[in-house]
């Protein structure tokens, strides 16, 4: 090259033809510059890519009937929609790290055996005479009751009565997915022999009491099955005393009885009731959050995005965005999240602010 074009060129301009060169090489290699890739990034907070967004039931409850006109549970497996955000489409995720899908089973069906190393959480929009089998006993399904299939435990599923069960399935499988955890294995036979009586994990686990010598390391999740009418009852009676927190208005976890755990250690479970007209203050945490509506209508805000919903509408609040719950009737939410890993790793934050503000 000749000396007078190299002088003829400003310096900046020089260092950054000798960089440019100097990345594309090194990329060859299998490297990057830092100061390259952080290039206007925001890295002062979490920028979930997750957007608000909400899947009325009534539509989502016409496609899945018609998908019983065409496809068998057997057949399908699991004859399940998944509610994907239009942020992964494509990628079967609700958010960043759950994976969420409405179930049906029609009377007389039932739904193949198999384990898996996601853990389950169920929470039924409609229906009854449906059940679910975890490792050998039958866990019978009402509306509103919140089960849990925890990970790699045998499970099918089926309807005994006579009309559609309909349940919303939440499942940690982008997170198990992206620590490449992912097992899978069917049962031999289509349904796991019963080995069990009905009930005998809730009269075991459920009533305020374990077994003495009982070892959670053998059994990490014992109790499987919260039913909504004594979840409901709990509510009701607290709603009743004491006045509701200005942004939740009334949050209950579900817990691991033995340990007083959050229900999974990968995602927690809550039941929140919101009295008529309440107005929520607007909050934000880092946890991304599927909801169910299981009573009443109301709106939230997310972000300034404004969500309008009724019973068995699911909706999904991503990480650190502010948002607010309005309830036009006494309403009761049930969500599921992904709190437990946040907080097991440090990682959790929560942010209140007063008012309805900043939205
Ligand atoms: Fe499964």
């Amino acid at each position: 090259m000749a000396s007078w074009e190299v002088l003829g060129k400003p310096a900046n301009i020089l260092a950054m033809d000798r960089q440019s060169e100097f990345h594309e090489r090194i990329g060859g290699d299998n490297l990057a510059a830092l100061w390259v890739a952080r290039r206007g990034m925001d890295l002062t907070r979490p920028a979930s890519p997750a957007e608000p967004v909400i899947w009325p039931y009534d539509e989502i409850r016409c496609h899945l009937i018609e998908a019983g006109d065409l496809v068998s549970a057997g057949e399908a497996f699991r004859r399940v929609l998944v509610l994907e955000n239009p942020a992964f489409k494509g990628r079967m995720q609700a958010t960043n790290t759950l994976y969420a899908g409405l179930q049906l089973v029609l009377p007389g069906e039932t739904a193949p055996c198999h384990r898996h190393s996601q853990t389950a959480i169920r929470f039924v929009i409609e229906g009854a005479g449906g059940y679910t089998a975890v490792d050998g006993e039958r866990i019978p399904l009402s509306r509103g009751d919140f089960v849990i299939t925890p990970n790699w435990t045998w499970h099918d599923h089926g309807n005994r009565g006579d009309a559609p069960v309909i349940w919303l399935d939440v499942l940690d499988t982008p997170l198990v997915g992206f620590l490449d955890t992912v097992f899978r294995e069917n049962y031999p036979k289509p349904l796991h022999p019963i080995i069990r009586n009905e009930g005998e994990t809730r009269a075991r686990y459920g009533a305020g009491m374990i077994p003495v010598d009982f070892d959670p390391s053998q059994n990490p999740l014992p109790l499987t099955h919260y039913p909504y009418a004594e979840s409901r009852a709990a509510l009701t009676a607290m709603a009743d005393s004491a006045p509701p927190d200005p942004t939740h208005g009334l949050k209950m976890q579900y817990t691991n009885p033995a340990t007083g755990a959050p229900a999974t250690p990968t995602m927690a479970a809550f039941l929140q009731h919101l009295p008529k007209g309440f107005i929520g203050q607007s909050y934000r945490s880092t946890e991304s959050t599927v909801v169910c509506v299981a009573e009443g209508r109301g709106r939230s805000t997310i972000d300034g995005v404004s969500l309008e919903w009724g019973p068995g509408d699911v909706f999904v609040v991503p990480g650190w965005l502010r948002h607010r719950h309005e309830a036009e009737d006494e309403a009761v939410l049930f969500s599921v999240s992904d709190r437990p890993v946040q907080q097991a790793l440090g990682l959790w934050r929560e942010e209140r602010h007063g008012g309805g503000a900043n939205l």
